[in-house]
């Protein structure tokens, strides 16, 4: 009888078994069919397309912010198409030159990858043009001034009642309030956004940084916050309005300072070298020079050479557990016990003097030993690299964040490739577009117009620039 019940109970288990195996296999099946997921790709990693493949964008960027953000959707996938006035395209083909005749690297180094169409967006014809774009693609980015937009024709209103799928994505110098209309360069987001007041020396103006943290910053934000409507879009069928105001973006990047500036209510800030230099904190976050904004001090120091080379300086940590290391390694083993340097707070007012011992022992090294000695020891260091190095740096190459590309009027150039590293979508950088060259490809390959409406709207004077006027005309 025990017998027979201990053969039924292991036969009941193995059914159990299987049947679950069953349910789970079922139900992985039927939760992929209702999901609608694709099937995962037979494609080995980096063939099966790029993230963004399948995204259409109305680029109606110029300048560098807007085109920031939408040369990095392009190098995601994204078909990119860029809407130019005729005859003139985005300024910044102009400016700067350095080949004559030829786009210059302000422009190409921004529009990598995508196609350029000629219209004339105040153009009865071209408006007819532009409607039908709206209606074909899932994005219109754009960063003309206030107002320039609606201006068009292109409010929100009648891009939504056209394709209520598409997302409007506007960069502008600040968000709603008193400077809503103002127009806005760069440096202006830098002063407006708090990066200004707080960077330079306490004995001098405010500095703008070489980062383009005010344009390329907020291209970047205004990239995240695309993709996340997109993400949205799946789920509600809607398009949005994204809007990233640069003195917004350039705040995000200085929110350290913003956490001093909150501190200063509790006493002066210690990791700042004034504190250790006894000079009294204002109201606001000071400048603080080289100093790091974080809790482990840091300084940029001379090297070898630095006296004919500008750059030959390294940025050096003293991050506590390493302390004893960095001691060693310039010859003063007393701090190591010594009370007055043994501790991080007691050695927060003596960082000039500490800086000074170190670059005493820098001074003798090249950046690039001086990075070499303390790697090994596990000692944060940093050389400052001038752009030439950057150029020139092979490993950079190799990860294709530095990339040459061919240009037809300019020849070869450098630019920047995508700084965000997908494994399964391979970033294809490509050359700007000349002005204008893919309006026919994109008229009748995009728009499907035939060749006879091709041909009315290239005499229509709605993808053209105006002819200049004879000599007769003008007199
Ligand atoms: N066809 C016809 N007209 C066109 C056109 C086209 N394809 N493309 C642009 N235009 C027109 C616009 O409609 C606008 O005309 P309007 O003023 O009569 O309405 C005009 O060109 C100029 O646009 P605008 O944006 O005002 O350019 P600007 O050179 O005067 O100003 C900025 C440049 C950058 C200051 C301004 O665009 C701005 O503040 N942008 C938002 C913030 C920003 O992105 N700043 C950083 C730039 S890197």
């Amino acid at each position: 009888m025990a017998k027979r019940k201990k053969a039924a109970k292991a036969k009941s288990k193995a059914t159990a078994k299987k049947t679950a195996k069953k349910v789970v296999k079922f139900t992985a099946k039927k939760l992929a069919a209702s999901n609608g997921l694709p099937r995962p790709s037979a494609k080995p990693w980096g063939q099966a397309g790029r993230a963004l493949d399948g995204v259409r964008i109305l680029d109606f960027t110029h300048v560098q912010s807007g085109p920031t953000c939408t040369q990095l959707l392009a190098y995601m996938g994204a078909d990119c198409i860029k809407v130019e006035r005729p005859g003139i395209g985005d300024i910044t083909r102009g400016q700067l030159r350095d080949v004559k005749g030829a786009d210059s690297l302000y422009f190409t180094m921004l529009n990598g990858s995508k196609r350029s169409i000629t219209i004339d967006s105040k153009h009865a014809k071209g408006k007819e043009i532009l409607d039908r774009l709206v209606k074909l693609c899932d994005v219109l980015v754009e960063n003309f001034a206030p107002g320039a937009l609606d201006r068009m024709g292109l409010t929100w209103e009648h891009i939504h009642k056209l394709n209520p799928r598409m997302i409007v994505a506007s960069v502008k110098g600040f968000g709603p309030g008193p400077y809503e209309d103002c127009k806005v360069y760069e440096n202006v987001a830098q002063c407006a956004g708090g990066s200004a007041s707080t960077t330079g020396f306490r004995d001098g103006p405010p500095l703008v940084t070489g980062s383009q943290i005010g344009d390329s910053g907020t291209g970047l934000h205004l990239a995240l916050g695309i993709v996340s409507a997109l993400y949205q879009r799946n789920r509600t069928g809607r398009g949005q309005r994204v809007l990233c105001a640069m003195q917004d973006g350039v705040l995000n990047l200085a929110r350290v300072k913003l956490r001093d500036q909150q501190r200063l209510k509790h006493g002066p800030l210690t990791e700042y070298s004034q504190y250790g230099e006894g000079v009294p904190f204002g109201k606001a976050t000071p400048r603080a020079g080289n100093d790091s904004g974080g809790g482990q001090p840091g300084w940029i120091l001379k090297c070898k050479g630095w006296e004919s080379d500008p750059d030959a300086y390294i940025y050096f940590i003293t991050q506590a557990p390493v302390w004893t290391a960095i001691c060693d390694l310039i010859g003063k083993p007393e701090w190591k016990t010594d009370p007055d340097y043994a501790t991080p707070p007691a050695r927060l007012p003596r960082l000039r003097g500490i800086f000074d011992a170190i670059e005493q022992w820098t001074k003798t090294k090249t950046k690039f030993e001086v990075m070499e000695i303390c790697n090994k020891q596990d000692i944060p260091v940093g050389p400052i690299l001038s752009m030439k190095e950057i150029a020139e740096e092979p490993s950079l190459r190799a990860t294709g964040t530095v990339v040459e590309v061919d240009h037809p009027t300019r020849g070869a150039y450098l630019t920047v490739g995508n700084p965000i590293k997908l494994s399964d979508s391979i970033a294809d950088v490509r050359r700007s577009p000349l002005l204008g060259e893919h309006t026919d490809e994109i008229l009748r390959k995009v728009l499907g117009y035939s060749d006879k409406e091709v041909a009315e709207i290239k005499a229509s004077g709605a993808i053209t620039a105006p002819e200049k006027p004879t000599k007769a005309e003008a007199a």
